[in-house]
């Protein structure tokens, strides 16, 4: 399956596995990019900017492939200093970054002028086009399915993708919400050039998360996740939890008025608790395709999967259709 995307990463297969914190580590993304998909390496997850540089140096041990770097900009507790991540990008000779929160305009002279692809992550179709403008070589148009952050504006894939192929010159990934051939093929069909996968790609034997982890994802429906920050502005779609039931009750309290002091104990640092240690009750980004999600193949298997079931899809129930 030869597309814009494919072309503009030199990878085999559209399949790219979308940065996550405490999930986009080298183990990860060497398998995803081995299998012909593109892996993203999760830069803030990193502590510093040396810890980035030591993992890209992994990967490049583990793969031979293109691989990519995400590098997210959302508000936070602390500022990053982003400047020296991107200088790790660019020293350890990665090619391709995916970009996400904040208009990255500021940072693209120094990534373009060392040859690095930019991917910009953005939830609406005015988003999308401002990163056109900007110079952006793609975006991954991510619906109100996804997990993480979704945006504000509520536009699930079905309207969201299409809208996007109206307006956009640049290629562009459709995400959220998506784990199987079918909605690869729906995808594709909806105007993009390919896929984006975050939450399934936990729920891979390479991924180097906690088993628990894994098995909330085969546990859960398509009913389980909770949206929590909305007051801040700041929504982020998550598994449901002891700890987000108490978010959610917090924030119908107190509306409005709610500041980040309300929930900041209950939301921040769970992580590599979660991840690492397999404890369940906290707060984590997961997309409503967790009710999708029914095994823990290897990410070989999956990308192979949904490569040839899509192939099938294709030439048999759509050739029928149309014949
Ligand atoms: C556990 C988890 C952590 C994530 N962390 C980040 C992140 O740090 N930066 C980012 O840009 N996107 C992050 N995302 C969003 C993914 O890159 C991707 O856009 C999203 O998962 C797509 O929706 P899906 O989960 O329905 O496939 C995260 C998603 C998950 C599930």
């Amino acid at each position: 399956m030869k597309t814009r995307i494919t072309e503009l990463f030199g990878i085999e297969h559209p399949i790219v596995q979308g940065g996550m914190h405490y999930v986009g580590f080298a183990e990860l993304v060497a398998a995803v990019s081995n299998a012909g998909g593109l892996g993203i390496i999760t830069a803030l997850t990193q502590p510093t900017p040396e810890d980035l540089a030591k993992e890209i140096a992994r990967c490049h041990d583990m793969t031979d492939k293109p691989f990519g770097v995400n590098l997210t900009m959302l508000p936070g507790f602390t500022n990053p200093p982003y400047p020296e991540y991107i200088q790790a990008i660019i020293e350890g000779g990665v090619k391709i970054v995916e970009t996400a929160g904040r208009n990255p305009q500021e940072h693209l002279p120094a990534m373009q002028a060392a040859g690095i692809k930019i991917i910009h992550k953005c939830t609406s179709v005015r988003h999308s086009l401002k990163a056109e403008s900007i110079g952006c070589d793609a975006v991954s148009v991510d619906g109100f399915e996804c997990g993480g952050h979704p945006g504000e504006d509520d536009i699930p894939n079905m309207v969201l993708l299409p809208r996007a192929a109206e307006e956009l010159k640049i290629p562009f990934v459709a995400s959220g919400g998506i784990g199987n051939a079918q909605q690869l093929v729906a995808a594709l069909a909806l105007g993009a050039d390919g896929i984006n996968m975050g939450t399934r790609f936990i729920a891979t034997k390479e991924a180097p998360v906690h088993q628990n982890v894994k098995d909330a994802l085969i546990n859960a429906s398509e009913l389980d996740t909770r949206l929590i920050m909305r007051p801040l502005r700041n929504t982020e779609r998550v598994l449901v939890s002891p700890v987000v039931e108490q978010i959610v009750e917090i924030e119908k309290e107190k509306g409005a008025d709610m500041t980040i002091g309300d929930i900041a104990k209950l939301v921040g640092g769970s992580y590599p608790k979660i991840m690492q240690e397999g404890e369940m009750d906290g707060a984590w980004s997961c997309g409503m395709v967790a009710g999708l999600i029914h095994d823990i193949p290897t990410c070989a298997e999956l990308i192979d999967r949904l490569i040839s079931e899509a192939d099938s899809i294709i030439k048999e129930r759509l050739t029928m259709l149309a014949g």
